[in-house]
């Protein structure tokens, strides 16, 4: 065995957890960005939970409430253009996958020349201002990891900013921000929660530590994001779910995802898709071709997802992690079919051209590493 594990963001789990966001903070300065969604961090009265944790702490703060989903490259350099105007000490992001990224994005471009596209591009940062992550779904497991995903409006290539610098230095993972969440971004971030664990634990850049991560968050995914969508507001699924997206989180800071991203972000990109409704539409054609090449490691898949598999040969339990997702998808009613976004045959040859000239470094994470005749054949049979 050879691995490493490297995770210097410290996580604050619980309940009520949020009200400590300004004792915690106070240590990394005076005045804080704060980065959300347009409204519903606003709506939910969260907003004003950290306003006033950080007013009692004196730490003064300003507001960037123009992240849009799949945040954009644009939208970070805009946002770190007023944090260096301003003079803010840290960022704080509050919300889902995309405000956190997003202040992860503005800490780092407002401390790093140039435009930040080229360091999505694998130019390394030299620094970040220090970073605070509240989550409010379960979610992306943007907290617990160094990735930060954005839009190119260009050229429409949605990629990681990947870098040691945006780590958080603390963050608050709080399940009861997450009981006001719709039913279908629930399903849709949950299921975000079980690719990442799979992706993870499948991929060629798993290690030990992965494993032991992945496969709990695909067993707890499993047993509560059905009951977290139809029963919102139950703290007992919503805390579980939140641990899950925890443990996936590190999960993937450590071995990263690999094919169901890199297909998925691909159609995010270019149809604004919601993150988790791109991986559920790709994921039954991808799982098939890889089973092939790693039966061991989707029978366990199919165990965490509670199949019996005593008694099976090892390639029909692989094949098991297939009908057990999809019953765990028909359950929480997230698409399985690209023809649900519009796509159809004639768009199969750009997107399958795009996604094998930009997201090479997942679809090379990949248990089988396909070829583009295998992409295109992926994304034919997702249709
Ligand atoms: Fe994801």
């Amino acid at each position: 065995m050879n691995f490493e594990f490297f995770m210097p963001s410290r996580l604050i789990f619980g309940a009520g957890k949020v009200k400590e966001v300004g004792a915690n903070a106070k240590d990394l300065g005076k005045k804080a960005l704060v980065v959300t969604g347009k409204s519903s961090a606003k709506k939910a009265g969260f907003l004003d939970t950290v306003a006033e944790s950080l007013e009692d702490q004196h730490i003064e703060w300003l507001l960037f409430d123009e992240v849009e989903p799949n945040p954009l490259t644009t939208t970070v350099e805009r946002g770190a253009k007023i944090a260096r105007e301003n003079g803010v000490d840290f960022v704080i992001g509050l919300g889902g996958g995309s405000a956190m990224d997003t202040a992860k994005g503005i800490a780092f471009a407002a401390l790093n020349e140039g435009s930040v596209n080229d360091y999505i591009a694998g130019k390394p940062g030299k620094d970040a201002l220090p970073i605070v992550l509240i989550t409010t779904t379960a979610g992306t497991g943007s907290e617990a990891n160094n990735y930060a995903v954005f839009t190119n409006p260009n050229t429409k290539v949605k990629k990681s900013l990947k870098s040691p610098k945006i780590y958080a230095r603390f963050s608050i993972i709080d399940p009861e921000l997450m009981l006001s969440v719709p039913r279908n971004v629930t399903a849709s971030t949950g299921i975000d929660v079980f690719f990442h664990a799979m992706e993870a634990y499948i991929g060629r850049r798993s290690q030990p530590f992965t494993d032991a991560l992945a496969l709990e968050a695909i067993r707890l995914v499993a047993e509560n994001l059905k009951g977290a969508c139809e029963h919102g507001e139950d703290i007992r699924y919503r805390e579980r779910m939140a641990w899950a997206n925890t443990l996936a989180g590190v999960a993937i800071n450590l071995s990263g995802t690999c094919g169901i991203h890199g297909l998925g972000h691909t159609l995010s990109g270019f149809y604004n898709v919601a993150h988790g409704e791109s991986l559920s539409a790709v994921s039954i054609a991808f799982m098939r071709f890889c089973i092939p090449e790693a039966p061991g490691k989707f029978a366990k898949v199919a165990e965490a997802l509670g199949v019996d598999v005593r008694g099976l040969t090892l390639a029909e339990a692989a094949e098991k992690s297939v009908e057990a997702l999809k019953d765990l998808m028909d359950s929480v009613k997230v698409p399985e079919s690209i023809s649900a976004f519009g796509i159809t045959e004639k768009d199969i040859d750009m997107l399958a051209e795009h996604a094998f000239t930009w997201l090479t470094h997942n679809l090379e994470a990949s248990p089988k590493i396909p070829t583009l005749e295998d992409v295109k054949k992926i994304y034919r049979e997702s249709l």
